[in-house]
């Protein structure tokens, strides 16, 4: 097999110096993970400085380490590549991956539904080519080089992630991927803490298009308040999806079944009907993006709708199980993942819609939301009232929905996840649908796994196949 990056490609890339030269089969930041024959970069990160690692990332057999330190308990002579900034060499390795990279390249951003539009994408066009997507969310200033570095130069097709948590970060990131297609998702108000508006927000996604590849086309959601504005900041080819009359590719018909859509949409003038095992209008419209984006890709939208009959959504994104706990079984909807104020409504639809004695939400603060957060909380309380026969509330801001909706429909509230996942145990009864939901930093997935932990061993049957959070 030959490698992902000669000897000769590290050098061209990053300018730096062999102490002893090695190629790679593959790039890694985290030794735990790494894989004999992968590179290992010495980052200096949140979890501290890298170089502390390089020592055990060659004792695990990685082909070599770029350093910008000499890292202790290794040999002058070993195979480390010097370059000046460690995390520059991974941009620069970013660059140059870019550079030679062959196939065409779809870069996702939005407020919700990134990862799970790129699962989609992936899912569509490995069915039709080699394909190389993102792992995981790797949407920053690491994860989007990083997820370049890792590119195969001869994939037919390659996925990326692009996200940001303040103004400014997504056109750099635009411009190292350098997409043919560039998906907004939707917008909505994840990160309004940080942005100020939902102006500012749509302005931010948009800087997108200035990275687009010459003739490449944005592809925008026909039914967003922000579309006229998103499509008067580019002079980058615009094209449309959604449900509104106008939009390029269109979702004609959605009917909802307890396992996922049954949907008809049409791409690039072509009807296609195909079910969607990933329930709510939300992943519809995912679906519809990602179709449509693969088809501008050049791939064929109706194999890539045969190919989303087998979608499942990743773990904390919508993943159900049927849990049988000592009192019987229950649904679990595992939104555990993270929360905004447009997830959380649909995942408040996709309880509604849970076939079950009565659903019970159990929701988490959504953080990063600034002045608006308790308002956005409040305007919750609808949504709640429609498809939640009780709500359980942990964290500040939740409080403010707890005390915003029907006495009748209170279950209870605590001051965190911990607190809270007792209370949920305690109410829980056959037949019931569990949604829980919560930003990352709200720790809901401890109520996921109070519920696993309460099953104590007795089977717990996936609805499909899952995957871990990618
Ligand atoms: N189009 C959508 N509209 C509303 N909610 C959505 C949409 N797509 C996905 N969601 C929900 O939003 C949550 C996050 O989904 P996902 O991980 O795909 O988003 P993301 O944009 O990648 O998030 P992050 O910013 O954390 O990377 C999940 O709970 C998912 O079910
Ligand atoms: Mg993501």
């Amino acid at each position: 097999m030959s490698a992902l990056w000669t000897e000769a490609d590290l050098l061209n890339a990053t300018g730096g110096r062999f102490a002893s030269a090695f190629s790679a089969s593959g790039v890694s930041i985290d030794s735990r993970s790494l894989q004999p024959g992968q590179m290992f970069l010495a980052l200096i990160g949140e979890n501290g400085d890298g170089h502390r690692f390089v020592a055990g990332a060659l004792a695990k057999g990685a082909a070599g380490a770029l350093v910008h330190a000499m890292p202790e308990g290794v040999a002058a002579d070993a195979r480390l590549l010097h370059v000046a900034d460690s995390f520059e060499a991974l941009h620069a390795m970013g660059h140059f991956a870019r550079t030679r990279f062959q196939g065409r390249l779809v870069a996702v951003t939005g407020s919700v539904g990134k990862t799970t539009t790129k699962e989609m994408l992936r899912c569509i066009l490995q069915a039709q080519g080699a394909t190389h997507a993102a792992e995981a969310s790797y949407n920053n200033h690491w994860g989007v080089p990083l997820t370049l570095a890792r590119m195969p130069p001869d994939a037919r097709f390659a996925v990326a992630e692009i996200g940001m948590n303040h103004a400014g970060e997504i056109a750099p990131l635009a411009r190292m991927a350098r997409p043919h297609v560039a998906v907004i998702t939707t917008i909505g108000t994840a990160h309004i803490g940080h942005l100020g508006s939902i102006e500012a927000i749509a302005d931010e996604k948009a800087s997108i298009a200035a990275g687009l590849e010459p003739g490449g086309v944005l592809l925008l959601p026909a039914d967003s308040a922000m579309l006229a504005r998103m499509r008067a900041a580019t002079t980058a080819t615009v094209e449309t999806f959604g449900a509104a009359e106008h939009a390029t590719h269109r979702l004609l018909q959605a009917s909802a079944d307890a396992d996922g859509t049954r949907l008809v949409v049409r791409v690039a003038g072509r009807e296609i009907g195909f079910h969607l095992p990933a329930p709510g209008l939300h992943m519809a419209m995912n679906a519809l993006a990602a179709l449509a984006a693969s088809h501008l890709l050049g791939a064929d939208p109706v194999r890539g709708a045969e190919a989303l009959a087998g979608f499942a959504p990743g773990a904390g994104r919508g993943a159900r199980r049927t849990i049988v706990l000592p009192q019987g079984a229950i649904t679990l909807l595992d939104e555990s993942y993270n929360a905004s104020t447009a997830s959380v409504r649909a995942a408040l639809g996709l309880l509604g819609l849970a076939p079950a004695a009565r659903r019970i939400a159990v929701l988490g603060d959504m953080l990063e939301m600034g002045e608006a957060g308790p308002a956005e909380h409040v305007s919750l309380a609808c949504d709640v009232e429609a498809n939640a026969d009780l709500l359980f509330t942990c964290g500040p801001l939740m409080r403010r929905l707890h005390d915003a909706i029907a006495p009748s429909r209170r279950g209870a509230h605590a001051a965190d996840s911990t607190g809270l996942a007792e209370l949920v145990l305690q109410e829980l009864q056959a037949g019931d649908a569990v949604l829980v939901k919560g930003s990352l930093g709200s720790r809901m997935k401890t109520i996921v796994t109070a519920i696993e932990t309460a099953a104590s061993g007795a089977a717990t049957a996936p609805d499909g196949p899952h995957k871990d959070a990618s």
